[in-house]
């Protein structure tokens, strides 16, 4: 794709659904008895992998327009599938589908793409192993992996990374537990589990940066309404901030605590972003976001609100990248093992458009100022890489190709479309 510079982005939109709370509406609504309408829920190819999967486990799912309706079939009422599970790009799909599927009375296996091949299922192999279930992937590390499930017992399990992912998958699994299980994080991460199966009738508790479920009878269907997701807005946020002239409102996006990092750290950038029409909707706070255009400063992002922005430091470092002075960004290994290795990715494709950029074992130290040239890019297939390099090249001096783009379905299918929609092109 070739993209051209944009002098300004301005008007009013909705950005797509939030995608961890739309996987999480099926995964819930398909273990409940009764049905579940879900609205306004993300068609990106994740969440359509997720509903793959459920379907291949004998649950009745119709998908209308942006509507989702899931026949539930109780907590013990998955069928075996006939096919190995594919979850295609979507470790959130994996991940919790495991602990759900350590319950049941019959073995799955799951695999996925190229990157789901490479991406690490020991961090859930390990506890859910200690629950009692049996799990056999390759190298002990990776999928394909077959699930074979047992009794398990509740267990307290302190997590060695702060992941919503992990976590989820332990305390689904802790649904089918003889006991209470415990999970204890690093620092927290987002919560959607906890607060999506407390509607669904579960017993969840948080102390700190421990979260107990009680073994579960049954679920039951609850309508969902899932709001804009952050990860997605970021895009546009960090646009807004970097594109002279921009003045944007963002509509219905999520800004639960445990995910609105990145609110805060462009705040403190310097971003001229005011939240608006605060409400709560199915237990998430959402609001609307004016963002305008200004001049950012460096700042050092680090510590405990790493999880809470972990999908958005692609778009954080192309913010910094427009900000005055240095930027630094430190805790977030975790970058290495999403869907391509963030830091590496990002090092290498800003840098080939000029960008200063010194990566770290755990992050990366972003000199801001310099600008940027056009270049040919790759977007190894990940989504957020091939969303933060457009917003990039789009303020870029020259025009950029990109590779691979159309990956931005994962999670934002109309992510060009909006831009377009919204953007001023330097030639127009
Ligand atoms: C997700 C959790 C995060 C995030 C991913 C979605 C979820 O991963 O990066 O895009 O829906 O639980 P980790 O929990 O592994 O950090």
């Amino acid at each position: 794709m070739l993209i051209t510079p944009i002098t300004k982005l301005e008007g009013t939109f909705s950005i797509p659904s939030d995608k961890s709370i739309s996987h999480r509406s099926v995964m819930f609504g398909s273990l409940a008895l009764g049905t579940t309408h879900i609205s306004n829920f993300l068609m990106g190819d994740d969440c359509l992998s997720t509903i793959n999967c459920f379907r291949k486990l004998g649950v009745n799912i119709q998908i209308e327009e942006d509507t989702v309706t899931i026949e539930g079939k109780g907590l013990h009422g998955l069928t075996p599938s006939e096919d190995i599970l594919d979850c295609g790009n979507s470790g959130t799909t994996v991940r919790l589908i495991s602990g759900i599927l350590s319950g049941q009375a019959f073995s799955t296996t799951l695999t996925g793409d190229a990157s789901i091949q490479k991406r690490p299922m020991k961090r859930i192999i390990k506890p859910l192993s200690e629950m009692g279930a049996t799990l056999e992937a390759k190298e002990d590390n990776f999928c394909p992996m077959t699930i074979h499930p047992h009794a398990l017992k509740g267990i307290c399990y302190h997590s060695p990374v702060a992941s919503a992912q992990v976590k989820s998958s332990i305390l689904l699994a802790g649904l089918y537990a003889d006991g209470p299980t415990t999970v204890i994080e690093p620092a927290i991460s987002r919560d959607h589990t906890e607060r999506m199966l407390t509607a669904f009738g579960a017993t969840v508790t948080r102390e700190g940066t421990a979260v107990t479920i009680e073994p579960c009878k049954e679920l039951y269907a609850t309508d969902i309404v899932v709001p804009g997701d952050i990860s997605s807005a970021a895009f546009f946020m960090v646009a807004g901030l970097i594109t002279p002239g921009s003045d944007l409102v963002i509509q219905n996006v999520g800004i639960n605590p445990t995910r609105r990092g990145i609110l805060d750290v462009l705040l403190t950038m310097g971003g001229d972003i005011t939240c608006f029409n605060e409400k709560e909707v199915c237990g998430e706070p959402i609001c609307d976001m004016r963002v305008r255009y200004s001049k950012l400063h460096g700042t050092t992002v680090e510590g405990d609100i790493i999880p809470t922005l972990i999908d958005e430091i692609p778009a954080i470092a192309v913010a910094a990248l427009f900000a005055e002075g240095k930027t630094y960004i430190k805790d977030a290994a975790e970058l290495r093992v999403k869907e391509s290795d963030r830091i590496e990715t990002l090092h290498t494709e800003l840098s080939k458009m000029g960008a200063h950029i010194t990566p770290l074992a755990d992050g990366m130290i972003i000199d801001g100022g310099y600008p940027l040239t056009g270049a040919t890019l790759e977007s190894y297939h990940d989504h957020r890489i091939a969303m933060a390099l457009t917003i990039a090249a789009c303020n870029a001096q020259s025009p950029c190709t990109l590779k691979n783009s159309d990956c931005v379905s994962i999670s934002f299918p109309n992510f060009y479309q909006l831009l377009e929609m919204h953007s001023q092109r330097l030639s127009s």
